[in-house]
């Protein structure tokens, strides 16, 4: 049987869920009875059901019409079934209890903890399991998750508007906008995708930024983190505005970074100014830059990004894509050694 069609269908629709499952995987499940697809399951909203269950759920309305027993069933997975009981309890146990006889397996768990669990639990309960089929579509789709449990610690991107001359903003109290409405409405998604948005004190009392995901879709907020040594009124500034707020006092980003190592925070988005930027880059824990460039000349009144005749490539980082957003340029920049 060639279940790859089957994989990739689940994969993609999987995909429709990655705002609203995050910071959790997406993952898409498929019974099928021979070549014919019974049900489906999504993992489509973060802390509820998993997807196997939905797919189960979903077939149990179609008993006795469609097919008699699980055992007539093979089950599609995207990623290996969870084997610890978690908010919503063990899937691999649940798959075990209706008496599905084979589930094929996209990648199995890449927390090296709980790796190969599900499948055991599977195997067990003497269901046959194949596994490895589009491995690195279901990695690539989920690349923040897989990141963070190979690594121990979320996907950190750093985003930058920069003017034609290298600079972040004017050397005054006023908010300084650089880029188009475009680009910015480009970085609404890459807040959206990603599972918190960190910034400094200086950024938080000079711009007074909402920094929350503003898109015209359904959308995990991600949460937000301000590292900064000082009081702040929290009705004074719209950061506080949603409820999760993480406050870091500590200048260490590597503690404040390890911080995260075992929470639910896949990916981090760093959105501050040029000495919390440059700190950050030269920690070597940043695995991507994307920077937006107008054309816009600050001039001498601003502040630059970088010191002079320093360049992004100069920190350990090579060029991966270059386009036009409206008048700006979009750069992403990915670590050289590739993690
Ligand atoms: N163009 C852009 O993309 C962009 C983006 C964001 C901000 N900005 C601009 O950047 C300006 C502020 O830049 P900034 O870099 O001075 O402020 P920042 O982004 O707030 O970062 C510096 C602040 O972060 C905190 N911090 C904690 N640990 C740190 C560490 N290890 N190294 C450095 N800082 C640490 C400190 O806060 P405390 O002082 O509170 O302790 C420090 O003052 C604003 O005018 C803003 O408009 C531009």
């Amino acid at each position: 049987m060639n279940y790859e069609k089957f994989m990739h269908r689940a994969i993609s629709n999987a995909n429709l869920y990655k705002f609203t499952a995050k910071p959790n995987p997406v993952v898409g499940a498929i019974l099928i009875k021979g070549e014919k697809i019974i049900s489906e399951g999504y993992h489509e909203i973060f802390g509820q059901n998993h997807a196997e269950i939905n797919a189960i759920n979903n077939a149990k309305k179609k008993i006795d019409k469609e097919f008699k027993s699980f055992s007539e069933l093979v089950l599609i997975c995207t990623l290996e079934p969870c084997s610890h009981v978690g908010k919503t309890g063990s899937c691999a146990q649940a798959i075990a209890k209706t008496g599905i006889k084979k589930v094929v397996i996209g990648s199995i768990d890449p927390n090296p903890l709980v790796s190969g669990n599900g499948i055991k639990i599977l195997e067990e309960n003497g269901i046959q399991v194949e596994k490895g089929i589009c491995s690195d579509l279901v990695e690539r789709q989920n690349r923040f998750f897989f990141f963070k449990q190979k690594n121990m610690r979320p996907y950190l991107t750093v985003k930058i508007a920069s003017s034609a001359d290298g600079k972040s903003h004017l050397n005054n109290t006023e908010r300084t906008i650089i880029t188009s409405e475009a680009s910015r409405d480009d970085v609404q998604i890459l807040r959206a995708e990603r599972d918190a948005i960190l910034t400094g004190g200086n950024t938080l009392r000079s711009d007074n930024p909402r920094m929350n995901a503003r898109v015209s879709f359904a959308s995990n907020q991600p949460k937000k983190i301000l590292l900064s040594s000082k009081e702040f009124n929290k009705n004074e500034f719209q950061f506080f505005n949603e409820d999760s707020v993480d406050v870091h006092t500590s200048s260490n980003l590597e503690e404040v970074i390890n911080f995260y190592k075992n929470s639910d925070l896949c990916s981090i988005l760093i959105e501050a100014g040029p000495s919390l930027v440059k700190s950050f880059i030269e920690t070597d824990m940043v695995d991507e830059i994307i920077v937006y460039t107008s054309k816009k000349i600050l001039g001498e009144k601003g502040v630059n990004w970088f010191d002079k005749n320093k360049t992004i490539e100069n920190y350990g980082f090579k060029l991966e894509s270059s386009y036009k957003i409206d008048q700006d340029i979009k750069q992403t920049f990915v670590r050289n050694e590739k993690k």
